[in-house]
């Protein structure tokens, strides 16, 4: 498991300005909010969330920001890049009516969780927060799916004009909630949290990742929990007691860098 697969790519497709889709054959059963580590040989091997679940075909969304995700980014079907995983634990989805905040391409990583919600009869309400309408991805995949859909845009240039944990405070207002599932910048997520006093809260959490199987410590935070296997996926319990939580990562050498 621990070996990366080789395997070719299905199908390459824009979603947004820098962001893309690409599928390939893997067989191995994930569940919404585990990863894989995807292995670009002479690139990079970097963790990215799983953001389509079809059978045999698995998915990942991502921007291009860097070495790894511009190489991965020119990707064509047929081109061969290595997959190993699944890692790190999954969401509980849970509920009557679970409110998914995602922000950035943090929705990537939160559509197959919703997909399977409304697939549970859960009711589903997405908010999908970008910095502008150029950004904005999976909205129809989402509505298709059955769930509820609010855009929140930073520049108002599409839906709520505003944060997304804005937007998500709004809803949580007016609506009763069960659970808030959110990934995405950790100053939002943590803004949720703090929301969150009597709501279910779970949070996907991303940290710089060497070996992704608990070995390095490269993805400590708080007192030793290792993000690439305790997480990245986290509860508010857990995370209320973790100080770093919305406040620093570390770099690959280990610096703190705030947030
Ligand atoms: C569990 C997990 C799931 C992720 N899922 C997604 C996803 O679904 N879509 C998406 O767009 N991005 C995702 N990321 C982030 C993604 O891994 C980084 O953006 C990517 O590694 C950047 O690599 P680069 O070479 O293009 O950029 P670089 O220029 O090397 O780095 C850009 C940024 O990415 C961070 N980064 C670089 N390498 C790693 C690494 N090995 N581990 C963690 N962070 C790194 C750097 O600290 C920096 O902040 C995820 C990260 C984690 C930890
Ligand atoms: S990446 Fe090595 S312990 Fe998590």
């Amino acid at each position: 498991m621990n070996i990366p697969k080789i395997t070719k790519i299905i199908e390459s497709k824009r979603e947004a300005t820098d962001i893309k889709t690409i599928t390939f054959h893997y067989p191995e059963e994930i569940e919404s909010g585990q990863f894989f580590m995807v292995w670009m040989p002479d690139v990079d091997e970097i963790p990215m969330s799983v953001s389509y679940i079809n059978g045999d075909i698995k998915g990942i969304t991502f921007r291009k920001i860097g070495d790894a995700t511009s190489a991965l980014y020119k990707l064509k079907p047929g081109n061969k890049i290595g997959i190993r995983g699944p890692y790190g634990n999954g969401f509980k989805i849970q509920g009557k009516h679970i409110l998914f905040v995602g922000g950035g391409t943090g929705v990537a990583m939160l559509a197959p969780a919703a997909e399977e919600a409304v697939k549970n009869s859960i009711s589903s309400t997405v908010v999908i927060g970008v910095k502008n309408k150029s950004e904005l991805f999976f909205e129809k995949r989402l509505k298709k799916c059955g769930a509820k859909v609010i855009i929140s845009t930073d520049d108002g240039s599409v839906g709520y004009k505003g944060f997304a944990s804005d937007a998500a405070k709004e809803i949580l207002k007016k609506e009763k909630i069960d659970a808030v599932l959110t990934c995405g910048p950790e100053m939002m997520m943590k803004t949720l949290l703090d929301c969150c006093k009597n709501i279910s809260f779970q949070a996907s959490l991303e940290r710089y990742m060497k070996c992704s199987i608990g070995i390095c410590g490269q993805c400590c935070i708080g007192k030793g929990l290792r993000v690439c296997i305790d997480g990245p996926v986290f509860d508010g319990k857990t995370l209320k007691n973790v100080k770093d939580f919305g406040v620093y990562r570390r770099d690959s050498a280990g610096r703190k860098i705030q947030f």
